[in-house]
Order: structure tokens, then sequence, then C-alpha cells
């Protein structure tokens, strides 16, 4: 069954970081005190540097990063020093800023020319880390994830073939606007969270915001509105200037 969306709308960006950065000390410590551990899916882009920086200096001290597991949502296909690499941007703004043990942090080996054979890494990896029986899916205890202007979602494009994916946890999805691969959850794997956290800000978000939220549009063209997740919590985190288009102000 799945439950509502929960809307938070900020005034401005930092408020937004900031709102999300509580939340995510708040379901650490939930975590931490159920399970020993928290496990988190980062998303890539550049909206969530604001967060990345805010945990690594805000919460530096009163997270226990040693019981925290970073993993990625999704991850282009180039080296951990391209600049384009979403493993680049949080180690960069954050992992290399505070005591989280090098072993907690699970990236793509992207670069790997052969994109198949990273998202069978990729999916071995998580199997192993959440000892996963063949059918079975990660319960990631919360998923960051962005909004494309497109629509699109970690890295489930319009159209792509990743949308239409179920068994495998982990797929190279062919981007043809983008002429590339890009390695990518599966919306099983985003569905199987104890909770989703979209990070959506700026003007230049509010019109597929306000698609994905309020329009009866198709995921096949909007991927972000599949992302429902079956058991856990959804949350919008919102600036004003993101949801300026929708109808109802939360
Ligand atoms: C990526 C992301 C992608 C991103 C959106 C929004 O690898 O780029 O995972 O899904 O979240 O494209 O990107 P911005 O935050 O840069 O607007």
């Amino acid at each position: 069954m799945t439950q509502s969306a929960e809307i938070r709308v900020s005034t401005t960006p930092q408020e937004l970081f900031a709102a999300a950065a509580e939340e995510i000390v708040h379901l650490t410590n939930q975590a931490v005190s159920t399970s020993g551990r928290f496990t988190i899916a980062l998303s890539g882009g550049s909206t969530p540097k604001s967060l990345f920086n805010l945990l690594a200096t805000n919460a530096r001290t009163i997270l226990p990063w040693d019981k925290m597991f970073f993993f990625w949502g999704d991850e282009r296909h180039v080296a951990p020093t391209d600049p384009d690499s979403n493993y680049r941007m949080a180690t960069e703004a954050m992992l290399s800023k505070v005591p989280v043990p090098p072993a907690n942090i699970f990236r793509f080996a992207a670069e790997n020319p052969d994109a198949t054979a990273v998202a069978d890494a990729y999916e071995k990896t998580l199997r192993k880390f959440f000892q996963l029986g063949p059918e079975a899916f990660p319960h990631f205890d919360l998923i960051l994830l962005g909004l494309g202007p497109d629509g699109h979602t970690a890295s489930l494009f319009p159209g792509s073939a990743a949308l239409q994916e179920k068994k495998c946890l982990v797929v190279a999805n062919w981007v043809e606007k983008m002429q590339t691969h890009r390695l990518t959850l599966t919306l099983p794997v985003l569905n199987a969270a104890y909770c989703v956290a979209f990070l959506v800000s700026g003007t230049d978000k509010a019109t597929v915001l306000r698609s994905v939220l309020e329009e009866n549009v198709s995921g096949e063209q909007y991927p972000a509105k599949l992302v429902q997740p079956k058991d856990g919590k959804l949350i919008w985190f919102l600036d004003r200037a993101a949801a300026s288009a929708l109808s109802t102000k939360p």
C-alpha cells in the first residue's frame, strides 16, 4: 500500500537543505537505534551538493558516521576522478571531510568501459551487503533523489529501457539524448526503500514538478512519477521557487 507523499516547502534553498539535513539526522538515529546501522543511496547532479556540505559541517560531530553506509542511486559512466562523477562530488563535498570509514563507502566502478559489467558488479555488491536472496530487493533506510527538467530521476530517463526493469537491482541504462550509458538503481529498489526523499530547488523545476505532482502524466514520460515506495515514506523537499507552479500550496 503506497502512502501519500509528504510535501515540505521551505522559503529558500538554504532552508530546504537544512530541513533535509535535519531529516537525515532523525532517520539515521532512528535506524541506528533499531538496526545498528543506516544505509543511504545518495543522489547526484548539482542540487544535493549544498546538503552534503551542510552535513559535513553542521552535522559532522552529531552523526554516527561509522554506522552509516553510503551508496549511490545512480552514477555517470565516467571515472571517479571525472568532474561529472557523482562519487567525486559527494566525496569532495562531504565524504572526505567526515570520519566515515572508507569500507562504508560503496561507489560504482564506473571507470570500467563495460557499463553492463559496472552494473552487474554493483548489483553483486548490494546483494552481498544486504544479504539478499535471488528474488529479494534491498530496503535502504533512505534514498535521496533529484528531479530533472524532463521528469527523470536517478538515471531513469523518459522512454528508457530501465523503466521496464522488474528483476535487476542495477542496470546500465542507455540514454539516447546523451549518447551514453548511465548506471542506475531500478524502480523496484527505489520503491523498496523505507524512505525516499526528493530534493527539488529552483524555478527551472517548477513546471516539471507540477506535472509530476499534480497532472495526469505518464510515468514513461515522467519517471519520477513512478517512485511510489511500497511501504516507505515519500518526502518532497522543495523550496518556494520550485513549488511556485503548484496549485495547492502545501
Ligand atoms: C544525476 C542525478 C540526476 C539528478 C537530476 C537533477 O546523476 O544527474 O542523479 O537524477 O538528480 O538530473 O539534477 P540537478 O540537481 O543538477 O538539477
